[in-house]
């Protein structure tokens, strides 16, 4: 099929790649000119495993192009929006003006017949708004929405293999053409097994929103635990053993530590909570205020961890953190919960160094005050205390052996619970975990 992908970040350059892969023709477009270009030349212009080579291998094939030309799409039977829809600068609420904007273009290019396919992450009630527009204009046209459930990291094999589909598409016969055609976009997945659920257009928003709220909530909720196994004595990881052996209730996502960040879970819930207050439900969500501030007390608690691992005073303290990304494999570093405890370490006067093996750049952009050392042995010197806040596998595997020989201090706080703290421990450090005795 001929397919264009409106929006090339994370979400859509991924998707355009993908959707090449499995023998469409495919235009990616993005007003970032620049980052059409590396599109263009088969460079990723994030870290996501596994999308350099899928670039190279599909820009070889010749079905996939990129274009900064919004006109460009003309001629695709299938049209994706995937553009990015942050937090409001000030408010909960999402800011929608990418997405107003990227449509506002796109219905200068829409041909009868087409279907516009809404990935976004949007406030409930927007499909309706768009779908009205679209209407005025090419009324042979059709618009769906279809949530995209990728997690970083394993964004290229969450695309190709996802668990589930949802298309939100009107009623009759319009509704079914659209679902038709994404049947046919999806062929090689639906193939697989992979269950479709087709829903009104405000169930498909809702399930996303849903979705990201409930993982929010787990992880907040092991971490609430966390609180009290720390005020109890207990073991919050044993616990999340335990209580995951019940399959109703399951161990994933109940990983207590430093809290939730990245560009789509804080955000997501933020906007859920307002949207459910301009509709009068806003009593239904009052517990993601509390999932909001369960994680944003993690960091707080990080930073006096610290202190007091320090000696009770930060001042003048070599700390060193180890990841800068909001989680690893990737080099998002949107509202992460390592560099806003690194910067708040240093507003509080101690010598801050965040070592990542792919976020510097992007940390650097967001915290120039900081001190970035790539390399990791240089980063270890010297410090008076580690944080391991992003557990990438080479600070998972980090020997407490040779890092002991080069710190100046044996402390370590394990803001991932992911070291082994009886082998830290018996090496001499003095070994921090969340939640942990
Ligand atoms: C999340 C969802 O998992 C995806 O399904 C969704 O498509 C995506 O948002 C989106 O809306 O686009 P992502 O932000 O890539 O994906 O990352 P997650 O794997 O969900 O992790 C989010 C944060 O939670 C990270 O900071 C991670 O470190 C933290 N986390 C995760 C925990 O603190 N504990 C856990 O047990 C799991």
């Amino acid at each position: 099929m001929r397919i264009s992908v409106i929006g090339c970040g994370y979400l859509g350059a991924v998707h355009a790649a993908c959707m090449a892969k499995l023998g469409h023709e495919v235009v990616g477009v993005d007003v970032d000119e620049r980052r059409i270009a590396e599109l263009q030349e088969g460079r990723a212009p994030f870290f996501e495993p596994g999308l350099a080579e899928l670039l190279e291998e599909v820009l070889v094939s010749g079905r996939l192009k990129f274009s900064s030309n919004p006109s460009d799409i003309k001629g695709a039977q299938v049209h994706f929006l995937c553009v990015g829809t942050p937090q409001r600068k000030g408010e909960y609420a999402a800011d929608l003006r990418h997405l107003d904007a990227a449509f506002s273009g796109l219905l200068d290019s829409v041909e009868p017949g087409n279907v516009i396919v809404g990935k976004s992450t949007v406030p409930v009630g927007t499909a309706a708004r768009l779908a009205e527009r679209l209407q005025e204009r090419h009324p042979d046209a059709v618009l769906a929405w279809n949530p995209e459930f990728l997690r970083e990291g394993f964004a290229v094999k969450d695309t190709l293999h996802p668990d589930r589909f949802v298309y939100g598409v009107p009623s009759g016969d319009a509704g079914a053409g659209a679902a038709a055609m994404l049947d046919g976009v999806y062929a090689a997945a639906l193939a697989e097994g992979t269950q479709r659920f087709i829903t009104d257009y405000a169930t498909a928003e809702l399930v996303k929103t849903a979705a990201n709220s409930f993982l929010a909530t787990k992880i907040s909720f092991i971490n609430a635990m966390a609180e009290v196994c720390d005020a109890a004595g207990a073991d919050v990881t044993l616990l999340a053993d335990a209580i995951g052996a019940d399959e109703r209730i399951g161990r994933k996502f109940l990983n207590a530590g430093i809290g939730f960040g990245g560009g789509c879970l804080p955000k997501d819930i933020r906007a859920f909570m307002a949207r459910a207050g301009e509709l009068g439900a806003d009593q239904a969500l009052t517990f993601l205020r509390e999932v909001d501030d369960i994680n944003v007390r993690r960091r707080i608690r990080v930073v006096e961890l610290t202190r007091t691992l320090v000696g009770g005073s930060l001042l003048g303290k070599r700390i060193t953190v180890l990841g800068a990304a909001f989680k690893p494999d990737s080099d998002d570093v949107r509202d992460s919960p390592a560099l806003s405890i690194a910067a708040q370490l240093q507003l509080q006067g101690a010598d801050v160094t965040v070592t990542d093996p792919q976020a510097l750049s992007n940390a650097r952009g967001r915290f120039p005050e900081l001190t970035f050392e790539p390399d990791l042995d240089a980063a270890l010197e010297k410090a008076d205390a580690l944080l391991l806040l992003t557990e990438w596998d080479e600070y998972r595997e980090l020997s407490p052996t040779a890092a002991g020989a080069v710190v100046r201090h044996r402390n370590i706080l394990d803001g991932r619970n992911v070291l082994d703290a009886a082998q830290w421990r018996s090496a001499g450090w003095n070994y921090q975990g969340i939640g942990r005795p």
